[in-house]
């Protein structure tokens, strides 16, 4: 594995130092040129333009760090300065944010930006910095599909008994359970080699993901069920946040910013191109799927995994955003 100096590290070594330039390390799951990729450069590129290069920044991508929940627990201690994740084990650390990963909750891209942008989003981001965390920005990963080696899917009985790697998410896993599939939650830099394996038939995750991991190599079928929305967000160390000034947390603001819209750009991009990307490589693609039976099971048997414990109120608000 490699090992990297945080800020957080090189900061507390160079305390007395004035112009000690401190290296952010930035992790995420995916690929260097995934839309991940794309928002930690962002980011980078944009706190080292703002602070003069006393700032500067290099990606640990791939999961080179480990799974997001190790990530997310590398930020709790400062081995990690920032993180772009998914909100899939997040919840594990700040359970209000299991709202945002019920199934069918968001209609499109345009309710889920909104609704991130807005006070919803800015009262979930407050949140997680009540949790040892910080968070900067929601950026994205998009709506997730789900893909398998062993047959088309389109109504939930063809779900029946498929072993589907699922986030470390009770609500997601609530969601396929009452699918009629036997979700199977592994952190994602397992999830490559189990699919191949045959250890689980099928994964589920939006367009920009399966495209970037070439998941055409070990899945056949890709059935666009958009049956989740996946949040991602920019979060940053405590560790090293609580010890900047006030200008450079705004420009450790503005890097955020930057990377969530550089991020959703690429986002919209791949949504346009990706489809095309999976069928060039082998995949079929399944588009005539009748999404209301999958939501209407996957609601029944997951949103009291969240309302039970703080109400349906957030809900009925995300539902209301126009
Ligand atoms: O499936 C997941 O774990 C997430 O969607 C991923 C690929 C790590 C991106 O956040």
């Amino acid at each position: 594995m490699k090992h990297f100096l945080t800020g957080a590290i090189v900061a507390a070594a160079m305390a007395t130092s004035a112009h000690a330039q401190q290296n952010i390390v930035v992790g995420h799951a995916l690929s260097t040129t995934s839309h991940y990729g794309v928002g930690a450069q962002a980011f980078i590129d944009t706190l080292t333009e703002l602070s003069g290069g006393a700032f500067t920044g290099e990606q640990a991508p791939a999961g080179q760090l480990g799974g997001e929940r190790d990530m997310i627990e590398g930020l709790q201690i400062g081995s990690l300065d920032v993180v772009i994740t998914s909100t899939g084990p997040l919840g594990n650390f700040v359970p209000e944010i299991y709202a945002l990963d019920l199934p069918f909750l968001f209609r499109d891209y345009d309710h889920a930006r909104t609704t991130l942008d807005g006070d919803i989003g800015q009262e979930l981001l407050d949140k997680i910095g009540e949790n040892n965390l910080v968070g900067l920005a929601w950026s994205e990963n998009g709506f997730r599909h789900v893909t398998n080696s062993q047959h088309a899917v389109r109504t939930p009985a063809d779900l029946d008994g498929l072993k589907l790697r699922t986030m470390e998410n009770k609500v997601h896993m609530a969601a396929f359970e009452g699918m009629g599939a036997a979700p199977t939650p592994m952190a994602f830099p397992e999830l490559f080699t189990a699919l191949q394996q045959g250890v689980v038939d099928g994964q589920e995750n939006p367009v920009t993901v399966i495209t970037s991991s070439k998941f055409w190599e070990v899945q056949k079928y890709v059935s666009l069920t958009g049956h989740v929305y996946s949040p991602a967000v920019v979060l940053a160390s405590p560790v090293l946040f609580d010890g900047l000034s006030d200008e450079q947390k705004g420009w450790f603001q503005a890097a955020a910013d930057a990377s969530a819209a550089a991020t959703r750009a690429e986002v919209n991009r791949l949504e346009e191109a990706g489809v095309a990307l999976l069928r060039e490589n082998g995949m079929e693609v399944i588009t005539d799927i009748d999404k209301a039976p999958f939501a209407e099971l996957a609601a029944a048997s997951s949103y009291n995994v969240y309302t039970d414990q703080y109400g349906s109120e957030m809900v009925e608000r995300i539902q209301a955003v126009k």
